[in-house]
């Protein structure tokens, strides 16, 4: 699939269907994310892949729609804020290192046919407990990992005349 063709057909998918995905594909997502840039290449992400039913389970009381729990597996993006890189100022540029990763996992998992969900509203202390991340790992964002049952439609995207602004 062309770059330009999977920045079109990503969506956010809210229902899966249960089809295992090979490790083949999974490898290559992963991998995607490995490759992204990181400010100062400091790499403070990692990732943990949740396919035993036991633990999906117990993280329905940090996040309850159902329908996230049908994709047969769930990837969490940890952030390490002390590993992160920090303007002269201060300002830490953690999230932007996640959501980097984050968006190379989720474009080639739409490039592999496979279906994902940004997911930040989930109660993080519950994902640390179930998933045993310790005082000094930030889980940041969630996402299932799946074939997606129904594609939706594309959503409203502001025209470029709105983003842009050109200083000539
Ligand atoms: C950082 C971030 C957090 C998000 N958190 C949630 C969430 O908690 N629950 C949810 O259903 N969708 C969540 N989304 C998905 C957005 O609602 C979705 O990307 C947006 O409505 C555009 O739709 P699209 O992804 O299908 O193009 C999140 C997206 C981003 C980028």
């Amino acid at each position: 699939m062309d770059f330009y063709e999977v920045i079109q057909r990503r969506r956010s998918v809210r229902k899966y269907k249960t089809d295992p995905v090979g490790d083949d594909k999974l490898h290559r997502i992963l991998n995607a994310a490995r490759l992204a840039p990181s400010a100062a290449n400091r790499q403070p992400i990692f990732f943990i892949v949740v396919r035993d039913d036991k633990i999906k389970q117990r993280l329905k009381d940090a996040y309850s729609q159902e329908w996230f729990f049908t994709a047969p597996m769930i990837i969490c993006a940890c952030a390490l804020p002390d590993k992160a890189w920090k303007r002269n100022d201060g300002r830490t540029y953690i999230d932007v290192d996640v959501a980097i990763a984050m968006d190379h996992l989720i474009l080639a998992a739409t490039a592999e046919g496979l279906g994902t969900c940004w997911i930040a509203a989930f109660k993080p202390s519950v994902v640390k407990e179930v998933l045993n991340i310790s005082d000094n790992v930030e889980p940041l964002i969630l996402t299932p990992l799946g074939y997606p049952e129904v594609i939706p439609a594309s959503t409203y995207r502001k025209p470029l005349n709105e983003i842009i602004r050109e200083i000539k």
